[in-house]
């Protein structure tokens, strides 16, 4: 059996665009999930037509359940990779909460010893970002946030990656 990379976005902007190119350019060896603020952000920064020109699928989950996990344990991925993943996401993570799609992805291929590359949009205290309208603000993530992202780094099986070249390298590992 080949195995897949099972790619999940999360409803950050600081990243997107540059995660959607990775996706779009590995997307024959990648499932997409997006959690449903993913989608909504994906879908404000106007890249939801990207998506459709690429032919790229989204794996339709909305059970409560997320059922879709159970491809972990089945052995169907390689990797699971988090990219972007919002402080929400990245907090439920570090604290063993499972209660949306990326975070009972993450429970899952974490529970099945499947390799997790994480990228937060969290990556330092002061971060610049582009608004959907394209303009440049700051974002000052919180000590919270950095200390929840400092927690996912001891997490076994866990990479955490800071900017998208770190994240394109941890991932070729895992395309044929
Ligand atoms: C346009 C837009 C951009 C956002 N960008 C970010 C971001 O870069 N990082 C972040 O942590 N949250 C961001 N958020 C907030 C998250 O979408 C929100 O916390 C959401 O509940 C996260 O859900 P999820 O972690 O299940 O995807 C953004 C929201 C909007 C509307």
């Amino acid at each position: 059996m080949i195995k897949k990379v099972a790619w999940v976005v999360t409803g950050a902007g600081h990243f997107l665009r540059e995660c959607i190119d990775v996706i779009a350019e590995y997307k024959s060896d990648i499932n997409l999930f997006v959690s449903r603020a993913g989608l909504e952000v994906i879908k404000v920064y106007g890249l939801y037509d990207h998506l459709l020109k690429e032919s790229i699928d989204i794996v339709n989950d909305q059970s409560a359940s997320s059922a879709s996990c159970g491809a972990f344990a089945a052995g169907r991925y390689s990797v699971l990779v988090i990219a972007p993943a919002t402080s929400n996401t990245v907090a439920k993570c570090a604290l063993g909460i499972a209660d949306s799609l990326p975070t009972n992805l993450f429970a899952q291929a974490g529970k099945s010893k499947v390799p997790i590359v994480v990228l937060p949009s969290d990556v330092s205290c002061e971060i610049e970002s582009v608004t959907p309208s394209g303009k440049r603000i700051m974002v000052y993530p919180r000590p919270i946030d950095m200390r929840n992202v400092d927690m996912l780094k001891k997490f076994p099986g866990v990479t955490v990656v800071d900017d998208v070249e770190k994240l394109r390298s941890s991932l070729e590992i895992y395309i044929l």
